[in-house]
């Protein structure tokens, strides 16, 4: 498996008992990094999509060269204070600590179909926070995409009984 062969996985960090499944080796590989793009592509270049909404910043990774790939824009979902005007926010649990995303009130038009992409999922808090905020703005999710899911730790259940569809390229217990 061109993907998940490439993870990199470093025991406790960034804190004793987390397994950090470490995508940096997965794309500075050209085999993975297209790969994984490609995939991807296959897998979305039929569907009717307006918009990709990536999170940072390991979601901007996967997000911008995909949304570029299949000609449609992309939008950031940024942390605290990073977006310089008008946005709207929602605060979250992390596997390891707390956050707050935000996003350009301007980002997403009612009714447009937003595909959601980041590189992992986990609690799923960062996703979930990141869907009610594109619901918030009026935004239809097509899809929850990562290239990794942790199963095991209930992100992928969390969305799905929100009643959102969840694709992952690869999985880790
Ligand atoms: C990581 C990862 C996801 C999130 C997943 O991001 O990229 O966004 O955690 O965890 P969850 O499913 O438990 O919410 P992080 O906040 O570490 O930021 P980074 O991408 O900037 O490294
Ligand atoms: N984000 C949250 N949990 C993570 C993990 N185990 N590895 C990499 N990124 C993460």
């Amino acid at each position: 498996m061109p993907i998940k062969s490439r993870v990199r996985t470093v025991p406790h960090y960034p804190k004793q008992g987390i397994m950090f499944r470490d995508i940096t080796t997965v794309l500075k590989d050209p085999i993975g990094l297209r790969a994984t793009i490609d995939e991807l592509v296959r897998r979305y270049k039929d569907v009717k999509i307006d918009k990709i909404a990536g999170i940072e910043s390991r979601g901007f990774i996967i997000g911008t060269p995909l949304a570029y790939a299949l000609g449609v824009g992309f939008v950031p979902i940024r942390k605290k204070g990073k977006l310089p005007a008008e946005t709207i926010g929602h605060d979250y649990a992390l596997e390891y600590g707390t956050d707050r995303i935000e996003i350009h009130t301007d980002a997403i038009s009612k009714g447009e179909k937003v595909l959601l992409v980041d590189d992992l999922i986990a609690t799923g808090g960062t996703a979930e926070a990141a869907v009610i905020l594109i619901e918030k703005m009026g935004g239809k999710i097509i899809e929850c995409c990562f290239m990794i899911d942790l199963p095991d730790i209930g992100g992928r259940a969390r969305l799905e009984k929100r009643g959102h569809k969840v694709f992952a390229l690869c999985e880790f217990e």
